[in-house]
């Protein structure tokens, strides 16, 4: 089958219900829902492994589908073979013309390694503390003092999809943008475009980072 009909179909059946036949995000499951599914026609996703304002790479958009987003209706979708994911993938990108223009690419920063200081309850603790002045600095003001999303500035937010938004509270088990070290790294690295949480590349030292995370660690419930 031509991949613009196999994507479609697979949309139509498998996605428009949430995200829309036209990409709006707004199918007939997204009434009333908090985190509401993404509208396509502005070309701007959260989840990557690119620098803030770039579009995600196939692979990005493959994890965020195969795995779906915990604690969202975004599904996992690890069973639909890989040739109709990409299918899916290549007719998203048909709703915004982001995708038509080079200078919207650009390749992926991959994290640096995993400090070895990490897996180490005692030393993890010291990178804690440095972490919890780190976060009072860069991090309060929305996540507030234990990270709760209750800081004096998390009130009235919206994202770029004027939907209302929240700051994540990071004392929860699992975050959206994935559990692994790694994940927050780049999370807080490269930020969740369309949400006032902006990447901190620019502004932080990796070693920062990861004390960041390592305080992350120790507010988060077991
Ligand atoms: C039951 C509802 C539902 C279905 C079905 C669904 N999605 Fe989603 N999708 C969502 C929600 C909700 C989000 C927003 C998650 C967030 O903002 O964290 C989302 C987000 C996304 C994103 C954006 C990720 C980013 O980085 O911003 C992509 C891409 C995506 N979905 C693709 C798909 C594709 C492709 C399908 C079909 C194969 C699909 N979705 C089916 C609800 C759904
Ligand atoms: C201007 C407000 C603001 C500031 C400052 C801010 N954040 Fe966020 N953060 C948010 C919002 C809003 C979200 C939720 C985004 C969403 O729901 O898609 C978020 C999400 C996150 C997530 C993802 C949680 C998940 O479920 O995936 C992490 C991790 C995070 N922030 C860490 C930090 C750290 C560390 C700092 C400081 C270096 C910081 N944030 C500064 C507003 C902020």
């Amino acid at each position: 089958m031509d991949t613009y009909l196999q994507g479609r179909q697979i949309f139509e059946s498998q996605c428009a219900p949430c995200h829309g036949r036209t990409g709006r995000g707004d199918g007939e499951w997204a009434e009333g829902v908090t985190t509401k599914p993404r509208n396509f026609r502005k070309g701007i996703f959260k989840y990557r492994t690119t620098p803030m304002g770039f579009l995600p790479t196939t692979d990005d958009l493959l994890r965020t589908i195969r795995n779906g987003v915990s604690g969202t209706m975004m599904p996992t979708f690890n069973k639909l073979p890989d040739d109709d994911l990409r299918a899916a993938i290549a007719y998203v990108r048909g709703f915004s013309r982001k995708w038509d223009r080079a200078e919207n690419f650009t390749d992926p920063i991959p994290p640096p390694p995993i400090p070895d200081w990490f897996s180490e309850t005692e030393k993890r603790k010291v990178h804690a503390a440095t972490g919890a002045t780190t976060f009072q600095q860069f991090c309060f003001v929305c996540h507030g003092n234990g990270g709760k999303g209750d800081g004096p500035g998390s009130k009235g937010l919206l994202d770029v999809w004027e939907n209302p938004i929240v700051p994540a509270d990071l004392t929860q088990e699992h975050h959206h943008s994935g559990d692994s070290p790694a994940d927050l790294f780049r999370t807080i690295s490269l930020g969740l475009d369309g949400t006032p949480m902006v990447g901190f590349r620019q502004l932080l030292k990796p070693e920062q980072i990861w004390d960041l995370i390592a305080f992350i660690r120790s507010v988060q419930k077991e």
